[in-house]
């Protein structure tokens, strides 16, 4: 079932309807702005959770982010006013209208794109770095880390250990982290000759695999964006990926760049990792 589709399935709606009825008085206990942004940015990951059950490697634009974002402020606001009794509406109209002004939103990235059987999930802070075969204390900074995730095990491990880092995902953090930014890395301005380190767990390299090998016409754009993100390295500054995609990677010039691959046993499965190296 694609996105669309699924939205427009009425055994669906009704399940979600019947969810919120039973825990409507839920609603109440939100009491300020900061409740409301929270439960909606938490509301809002659960959808891209969902959609990533359904098919990890749909496309959003940072505009979608911000519309889905809004629609879930506004559809958590009118849970709350239906909660105080202040609005006559019934959920499942409110739900009805959510969903469709989402469908509106989506186009064709939800409809369209192929349901995947591949589910996407987070790692724990050890796998990541004995795959990546990250030395935390000699990462060179600043450090970008690409598909951070939800949780941004990672990204939240560098900062205790006082690095400069930034991580970037399409999940919200709703905690506010000015260092978790949601954004969808695509679009990211990447600039050149900026980073120490960048790193990318099962993310962007996963995704670019995933395009190189379907129909879905982003193979073009994600080879621009790899290639953006090897500009952006400073000199002496390296890109720390996994997995490895070696057709790419034999179009990297190697008097700009070296590059080593790795291959990693964890839990008696085996990794391909790339680093890619910017020449001083
Ligand atoms: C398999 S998870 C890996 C997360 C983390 N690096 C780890 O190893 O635990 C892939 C992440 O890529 C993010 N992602 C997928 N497409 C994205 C996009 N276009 N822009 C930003 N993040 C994206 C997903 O939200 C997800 O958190």
């Amino acid at each position: 079932m694609t996105l669309v589709s699924y939205l427009r399935n009425e055994k669906t709606k009704n399940r979600i309807v019947a969810l919120i009825t039973e825990c409507i008085s839920y609603f109440r206990s939100i009491s300020s702005r900061e409740d409301l942004q929270y439960f909606s940015a938490s509301v809002y990951n659960w959808f891209f959770r969902e959609c990533m059950v359904k098919n990890q490697y749909v496309i959003f634009s940072e505009n979608q982010y911000a519309e889905i974002k809004k629609l879930y402020e506004k559809l958590v606001f009118d849970l709350k006013k239906k909660a105080d009794e202040r609005a006559h509406i019934p959920v499942e109209k409110i739900v009805s209208l959510h969903r469709n002004s989402l469908i509106g939103i989506l186009g064709h990235s939800g409809g369209s794109a192929a349901p995947s059987p591949a589910i996407c999930s987070e790692y724990t802070l050890d796998l990541q770095e004995k795959i990546l075969h990250l030395q935390i204390s000699f990462l060179a900074e600043p450090i970008l880390d690409i598909g951070c995730g939800e949780q941004a095990l990672l990204t939240k491990e560098l900062r205790k250990n006082n690095k400069t880092v930034i991580g970037i995902d399409q999940f919200f953090h709703s905690d506010a982290a000015d260092y978790l930014l949601c954004k969808n890395w695509l679009e990211f301005e990447y600039q050149s000759c900026s980073w120490g380190s960048i790193v990318s767990h099962m993310a962007f390299s996963n995704h670019f695999i995933h395009h190189l090998s379907g129909q879905t016409g982003m193979a073009g754009k994600y080879e621009e964006v790899f290639f953006a993100i090897l500009d952006s390295l400073k000199p002496g500054g390296t890109f720390y990926y996994a997995p490895a995609i070696p057709s790419i990677e034999n179009k990297v010039d190697t008097e700009k760049y070296s590059i080593k691959r790795y291959e990693t046993v964890y839990n008696a499965q085996v990794f391909s990792v790339t680093h890619i190296r910017k020449c001083i």
